[in-house]
């Protein structure tokens, strides 16, 4: 609740309430309290069954596709920032809004290294 104490401001200086409130950013929170990081992580899988259904019903690009990695989704351990599991197609939802352009940049180096060569390329 406290993060709605820091509305105005993040409004004012585009920051993230959730930071100001518990000086962490929630994802580094979740770390450290189970609890938050399991609901986050339950809303986060329940969110995304429901984008993907409708985007799987309308979209078929991903016809050809055997392994999509859904960056954020944590099925398989370890930071996106370090590495990103190896797949046919990489889909990044609801995340670069989170991080400075270093860090979009280190996300979409990693998704560039877990993708296969491209034929003809
Ligand atoms: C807003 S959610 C989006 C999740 C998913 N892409 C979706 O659309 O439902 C952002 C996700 O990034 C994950 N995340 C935060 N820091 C991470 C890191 N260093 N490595 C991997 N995932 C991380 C969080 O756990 C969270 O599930």
């Amino acid at each position: 609740m406290t993060l709605w104490h820091h509305l105005h401001e993040c409004v004012l200086q585009d920051c993230h309430g959730f930071k100001k409130a518990h000086v962490k950013d929630l994802w580094a929170y979740g770390k450290d309290d189970p609890l938050v990081k399991n609901v986050v992580n339950d809303c986060m899988s329940t969110l995304t069954d429901l984008d993907m259904e409708k985007i799987m019903s309308c979209y078929d690009g991903f016809k050809e596709v055997k392994t999509l990695v859904d960056v954020g989704i944590e099925s398989v351990g370890g930071s996106m920032f370090d590495s990103i599991p190896s797949a046919d197609a990489i889909f990044v939802k609801n995340v670069f809004k989170d991080w400075d352009e270093e860090k979009c940049e280190q996300i979409l180096g990693n998704c560039h290294k877990a993708l296969p060569e491209m034929e003809n390329s």
